[in-house]
């Protein structure tokens, strides 16, 4: 009976458990992956010589598995340590986030940041093939050369890392090396003798080196032409001489990507002489000194996407072969000397999504509605700048026509008539900037549908009558607001608040007043504020005062607002204030250390100087324009006026 009851037992047992068995079975086999014990030591001897200040690397701890560790990543198969991410995250600004949030952020990024010495025990790691130590803070210590003998890398990213000094030849001897990024914001801190030692790395295809001091490599031409393999290649800002070789040397055709901008070129026969560039998709060389005509070389680049010849001297015409470049979607011109007129040929960038074009020395008047007429059926088109090229005529409803277009600058033209009134599908558009033109009329009530516009540029222009609430009825999104110089009167009720929250606003020379404007108070994040010359004359009430220390610049002059400026617990704290020719008195306020300028002339102001002066005489200050006259301030002239 035994015999035969236990086989059953043990077989039903077996099925009934099944799955768990097999549990049992996959997760004892995958515990036993446990990282390799030299590999743990290695790691923890690196640990104890890194600076951890918000102890990041609290996982990394004597018996545990270095596989489970914080930024250490192992195979699946052989659990060898394979990457490291050990960078700090340097906070995006994001257009929702306050000045504070983003101070906040910016503290708890400095704060987690690595610093102390890389441990030579990383060799340890033979088959460490990723090595990310970006944005952190190795204080001004050089790169270690020892990096060159860890030769299973193929990532390796120093960016912003904080290393300074020469960048070690022997990095050249990683040849497996795929990417490699030295990018480093921090003034020129790493620098070369020469690049010789890139040669090496034959299988590299991204290379940044922006902000690197590469002044005396003169060998980057021929060097970066022999990496055969290069397919982007970042020296903005590289401080580089155009070394131009005398013979064309056309060899590096894998070359996709090229930023070369901010590095002073001047002469155009660089581009034609350096890369076999016929396979480039993007080409910055925005921010040199090139001058002359658009170089012909462009033009064999058909496959280019994105084209940068933004901030230089280029004073050609713009050559029409340019407009046959049929996979553009990206075109900045801004910023030259150009000259002539848009040719209609413009009408062939059909892939086109962002133009923008200056032309400074036109001296041919042409009709703006033509022109957006042509423009209008690039049906992709979506940010399009027309600037300082004296175009002129109505705008009638051309812009209505477009299809995705969100983004249009037609700053500083001669274009006359009332602002659009249709501007189709409303709702999309987060940028207008009609500024310095001739538009005359008022504003259009349909302006106040615009719920995405953050930006609105309207100042310098001849605009009149009155604007209202329904004028903002919906801009929800608008944070930067010009409009000054035009003949406009705002009327709202006295307990308006405004569906906007402001950063910068420009309203010189509109009517504001006589009432001081009660809902500027609700705007707690305004910076840049100049209501200077608009017919205030009352009191600034204290809620205004309270929101002074977010100011960057501050223009309230001209105008005739009395009272006095609260002593407590006020500082005036901006870069820039103007409080001039009003009716402020009582006594001087104080400033803090941070004022660069500061006009309070021309009020009446009264009483002795030297609090003014001998506040926190011992912080260093800045200040250096500073105008109290016209004022009936009495007393004597404090020593402390020596700081
Ligand atoms: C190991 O990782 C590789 C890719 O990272 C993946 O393709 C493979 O399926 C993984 N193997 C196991 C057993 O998880
Ligand atoms: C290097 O790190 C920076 C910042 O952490 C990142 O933006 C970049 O993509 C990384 N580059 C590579 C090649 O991994
Ligand atoms: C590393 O590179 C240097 C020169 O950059 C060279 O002298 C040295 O022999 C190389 N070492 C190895 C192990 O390849
Ligand atoms: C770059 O290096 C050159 C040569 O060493 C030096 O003269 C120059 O001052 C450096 N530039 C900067 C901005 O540090
Ligand atoms: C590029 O140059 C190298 C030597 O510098 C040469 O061996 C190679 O053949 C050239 N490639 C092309 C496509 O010209
Ligand atoms: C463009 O600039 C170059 C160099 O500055 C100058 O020689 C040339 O006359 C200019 N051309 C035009 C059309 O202004
Ligand atoms: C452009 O390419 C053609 C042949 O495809 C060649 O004849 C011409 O010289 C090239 N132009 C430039 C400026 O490189
Ligand atoms: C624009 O395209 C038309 C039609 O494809 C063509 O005839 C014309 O030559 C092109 N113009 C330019 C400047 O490429
Ligand atoms: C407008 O453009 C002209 C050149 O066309 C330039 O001289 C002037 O400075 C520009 N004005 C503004 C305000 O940008
Ligand atoms: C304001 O915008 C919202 C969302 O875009 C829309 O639903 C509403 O009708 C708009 N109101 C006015 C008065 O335009
Ligand atoms: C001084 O301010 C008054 C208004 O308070 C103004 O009328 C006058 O023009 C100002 N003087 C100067 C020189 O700006």
């Amino acid at each position: 009976m035994e015999a035969s009851f236990r086989p059953v037992s043990f077989l039903f047992l077996a099925f009934l458990f099944l799955p768990n068995f097999l549990f049992f079975f996959f997760c004892a086999g995958l515990s036993e992956l446990r990282c390799i014990d030299t590999e743990r030591q290695a790691l923890l001897s690196f640990k104890q010589h890194l600076i951890d200040p918000s102890n990041r690397l609290s996982s990394w701890t004597a018996h545990g598995d270095c596989c489970l560790w914080e930024g250490v990543v192992c195979h699946n198969l052989t659990a060898h340590v394979h990457q490291l991410h050990l960078r700090s995250f340097y906070p995006v600004w994001d257009a929702s986030m306050s000045s504070e949030q983003f101070d906040a952020e910016f503290e708890a990024y400095r704060r987690s940041r690595f610093g102390g010495k890389l441990n030579p025990s990383l060799l340890d790691l033979k088959h460490l093939n990723y090595f990310d130590l970006s944005f952190n803070n190795f204080n001004s210590t050089a790169i270690p050369s020892f990096l060159g003998l860890m030769k299973s890398l193929t990532h390796l990213n120093l960016s912003n890392a904080g290393f300074v000094g020469l960048i070690p030849h022997q990095l050249g001897n990683l040849s497996s090396l795929r990417f490699l990024n030295l990018e480093s914001y921090e003034a020129y801190g790493l620098y070369v003798n020469n690049l010789e030692w890139l040669s090496g790395l034959t299988l590299l295809q991204h290379l940044d080196m922006s902000w690197v001091n590469l002044s005396k490599a003169s060998d980057w031409v021929q060097v970066t032409n022999t990496l055969s393999s290069l397919l982007d290649l970042q020296l903005s800002y590289c401080q580089l001489r155009p070394f131009i070789p005398p013979t064309p040397t056309v060899n590096s055709s894998s070359l996709l990507t090229l930023d070369l901008s901010g590095n002073n070129f001047e002469n155009t026969l660089i581009i034609s002489r350096i890369f076999g560039l016929c396979n480039l998709v993007s080409l910055d060389l925005s921010y040199n000194h090139f001058q002359g005509p658009i170089p012909v070389d462009l033009q064999n680049m058909t496959s280019l996407s994105h084209l940068d010849l933004s901030r230089n001297n280029f004073n050609s015409s713009i050559p029409n072969w340019l407009y046959s470049l049929s996979r553009l979607e990206f075109l900045n011109l801004g910023g030259n000397n150009l000259q002539g007129t848009i040719s209609s040929a413009i009408g062939n960038l059909t892939s086109a999504v962002s133009i923008v074009i200056d032309l400074p020395s036109n001296r041919l008047n042409q009709e703006v509605s033509k022109i957006l007429e042509i423009l209008s059926r690039l049906y992709r088109l979506e940010t399009l700048g027309l600037r300082h090229a004296r175009l002129s005529g109505h705008l009638t409803d051309v812009l209505g026509k477009f299809k995705k277009l969100v983004r249009i600058s037609l700053r500083n033209n001669s274009i006359s008539g009332p602002l659009p009134v249709s501007l189709s599908n409303l709702s999309s558009w987060t940028y207008l900037d009609f500024s310095y033109n001739q538009f005359n009329g008022t504003i259009p009530q349909s302006f106040g549908q615009l719920s995405k516009l953050e930006i609105l540029f309207i100042g310098s222009n001849m605009l009149k009558g009155v604007v209202s609430e329904v004028h903002f009825s919906n801009l929800t999104s608008l944070k930067y607001l010009s409009a000054f110089g035009n003949q406009l009167t705002l009327k709202a009720s006295q307990n308006w608040v405004p569906p906007f929250q402001l950063e910068n606003l420009y309203l010189q020379s509109w009517n504001l007043g006589p009432k001081f404007p009660p809902w500027l108070c609700s705007q707690r994040c305004m910076q840049y504020l100049d209501i200077s010359y608009t017919q205030i004359s009352d009191m600034a009430p204290p809620s205004f005062w309270n929101l002074s220390s977010q100011f960057y610049y501050l223009n309230l002059s001209h105008n005739l607002i009395h009272g006095e400026i609260p002593k407590s617990p006020l500082i005036l704290s901006a870069f820039a204030i103007d409080l001039s020719s009003n009716h402020f008195k009582g006594p001087l306020p104080c400033i803090s250390s941070n004022v660069y300028l500061l006009d309070l002339s021309n009020n009446s102001f009264s009483r002795s100087i030297s609090h003014f002066f001998c506040f926190k005489v011992n912080e260093p200050k800045i200040i250096v324009h500073l105008n109290l006259g016209k004022n009936l301030l009495s007393g004597i002239i404090p020593d402390c006026l020596m700081n």
